[in-house]
Formats: structure tokens, C-alpha cells, sequence
């Protein structure tokens, strides 16, 4: 009985060395201790033994199980504590390593070229509107006092979406939306897209934006026109610029002109930037053409206005000194993360 008791226990503990799992250390567990695991049969088995030999069967019967136990904590103890190690050393962090990269976006120069042109105006009373991109040609053209024939029209090669809706070759359409409204006076300012059947090159695409604007009151000069312009073109560009403004024609306005500021990079003194001649066109302006305001029953005795017309993408050309216009619209991230 003591032999065998003996090898039950080697056995046990055999076996349990070489369990590789706390689920398999369980089985052992049972196979040995459980209610009918061989311990417990052997146990079972007492009433065959004479009774003289009982205390000592039992007592080799209670070792045995203590050793088993012992022996069974043990080395789920040793497992449990390798268990941990592992978890920990495959959780560690290296807190040395360089952190992942999260990309931030950027603004698009052209936005910050219009919000810096939006603050300018906002801060001068001005309103910023919108209008349509597909437009009626009536509002694009004939409103604005360009006649069907007029040579205008195919200076500005249209779109046409039909004989009668185009897709605005110019913000000042906006202009007529504007003064339909019927409410006076008016300080608008509307930037937005326009199109024209122009080849891509550095300087021309079929798509580009303008902002433009429009004043409306009483007792409206061209003085007003010129202490705006230039208010605008030296909080863009800095205090010591100066404008110049050359008499141009526009049909929509009367009389017409084209804003030059004195180059900001040379300063004046003629660079590169400049083409040598110290002065950048900026805008077309004008006062607005009397027709233009008599079509929507404006009385130009009592009312007079100007409006401009800017190129958003000229102004961030320019302020950023950017030679290609192309790269405005590829949406190259290593073009757009540099402003
Ligand atoms: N619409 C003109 C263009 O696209 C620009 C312009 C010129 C707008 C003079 C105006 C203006 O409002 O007064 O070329």
C-alpha cells in the first residue's frame, strides 16, 4: 500500500511538471485529488485494510496529498508568475521610441489671401456675400451693360451652359443679385469662383477666383473709391505702399480704372517680382456706369457708387510669391504645408 501510494505521488507530481497549462495542472488536479481521482479511491479503499494498519495508511494517504497540493501550488504559482512576466515584458513601452507623425492640415493660400481680404473689408463696414456660379448670362453680362455683341463677351471666353445660363465669367454679377435686393445702401463684398474657356498655364485657368465689391450710397465720389482702394492695398501689403490708377475701360463702370501698388518686395525701385518697372497691378475699379444702376431702378441723382474686381488668386500669388499658378490647385501636400 506504502509502494503503492508512493508511486501514485511520483506519478502526480511527474505529471504535473509537465503540464504546460494552468487548464491542464487543473485536470491533474481532479485526476488525483477529485472525488474520484485515485487518492480518494485508494481512501475508498480503507475498509479492506486491517484496522491495525488504518492510522498508517492514512497518514501516508494525507502526506501524499499534502506533497501533491504542495507540489500543485507550486508550480501554479511558478506559472502564474511567468504568465505575468510575459504580459508585462510584451506590454512594456518604449518610451524612447520617436512618436507616430499626425498630420495636421493647412489652409489653402487662397483661403488665407481671402480671409486676410474679408478682415480688411469687414472692418470697413463691408458685408460678404454670395452668388451664383451658374448664372443666367442676363447677370453676367447684359446687367452689367455688356450688349449681346459686345466685344467683352468673347474676350471673356464663356462656358454656356444653354443659350441663356452660363457659368459666371466674373463676380460682378453678384453686383446685380445685390442691387435687386432693393435695399440701399449697399457694402457688399462677394468673393467666389469663376470660369472662363482659358488653356492652364502659369497665369490662366479655366477655373480661378475673384472677390468683388460694391458700394452703393449718397454722395459717392471716386475719391471714396481711391481712399478705400488704398486703405486696402496697405493693410495687405504694408503701411508704405502706395497706388497708382490708370484710366482703363470697364463696361459696368464709368469712369474706369486698374489699381497699381508700388512693389512690396523692391519697394519701388524695379525687381523681378515687378518686371522692373517698381509697380504690380492689383484690381479694376471705376465708378458704377449709370445704366448699370438705372436697370435697377437706382436713382442716380440720389445714388452713386464704385466697385472693384480682385483676383484672389493674383493677391496670394503675389503676397506669397508663388511663380506658378498651377500649384494652387494640384493640392500637393508639400506645396500647401509651407503656409
Ligand atoms: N469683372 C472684371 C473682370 O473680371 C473686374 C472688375 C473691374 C470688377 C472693374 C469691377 C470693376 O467691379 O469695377 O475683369
Amino acid at each position: 500500500m506504502k509502494e503503492k501510494l508512493q508511486k501514485i505521488r511520483e506519478e502526480a507530481i511527474r505529471q504535473m511538471q509537465e503540464a504546460t497549462t494552468l487548464d491542464k495542472l487543473n485536470d491533474i488536479r481532479v485526476a488525483y485529488l477529485g472525488k474520484k481521482g485515485e487518492l480518494t479511491s485508494v481512501l475508498k479503499g480503507m475498509k479492506d485494510v486491517p484496522a491495525e494498519e488504518r492510522p498508517m495508511v492514512g497518514q501516508f494517504v494525507n502526506e501524499a496529498r499534502t506533497a501533491i497540493e504542495e507540489k500543485l501550488d507550486e508550480i501554479k504559482k511558478d506559472m502564474e508568475k511567468k504568465a505575468l512576466d510575459l504580459r508585462l515584458k510584451s506590454e512594456t513601452i518604449d518610451v524612447t521610441l520617436p512618436a507616430k507623425k499626425s498630420n495636421l492640415g493647412h489652409r489653402h493660400p487662397n483661403t488665407i489671401a481671402l480671409e486676410e481680404v474679408e478682415r480688411i473689408f469687414v472692418g470697413m463696414g463691408y458685408e460678404v456675400v454670395e452668388g451664383p456660379e451658374v448664372e443666367y448670362d442676363y447677370y453676367n453680362f447684359e446687367a452689367l451693360n455688356i450688349p449681346a455683341n459686345h466685344p467683352a463677351k468673347d474676350e471673356q471666353d464663356t462656358f454656356y451652359i444653354n443659350d441663356k445660363i452660363v457659368l459666371r465669367t466674373q463676380t460682378s454679377s453678384v453686383q446685380v443679385h445685390e442691387m435687386e435686393k432693393g435695399k440701399l445702401p449697399i457694402r457688399m463684398l462677394a468673393p467666389g469662383r469663376v470660369f472662363r474657356a482659358d488653356e492652364v498655364d502659369a497665369t490662366h485657368s479655366p477655373s480661378f477666383h475673384q472677390i468683388e465689391g460694391l458700394v452703393i450710397d449718397k454722395n459717392i465720389t471716386f475719391a471714396d473709391l481711391k481712399g478705400t482702394l488704398e486703405v486696402f492695398a496697405q493693410e495687405l501689403f504694408g503701411k508704405e505702399t502706395k497706388v497708382k490708377f490708370r484710366p482703363h475701360h470697364f463696361p459696368f463702370t464709368e469712369p474706369s480704372a486698374e489699381m497699381d501698388v508700388t512693389c512690396f518686395k523692391c519697394g519701388g525701385k524695379g525687381c523681378r517680382m515687378c518686371k522692373g518697372s517698381g509697380w504690380i497691378e492689383i484690381l479694376g475699379c471705376g465708378m458704377v456706369h449709370p445704366r448699370v444702376l438705372e436697370m435697377r431702378g437706382i436713382d442716380t441723382n440720389e445714388y452713386q457708387g464704385f466697385a472693384f474686381g480682385v483676383g484672389l488668386e493674383r493677391i496670394a500669388l503675389l503676397k506669397y510669391e508663388i511663380d506658378d499658378m498651377r500649384l494652387m490647385y494640384e493640392n500637393d501636400e508639400r506645396f500647401l504645408k509651407q503656409f
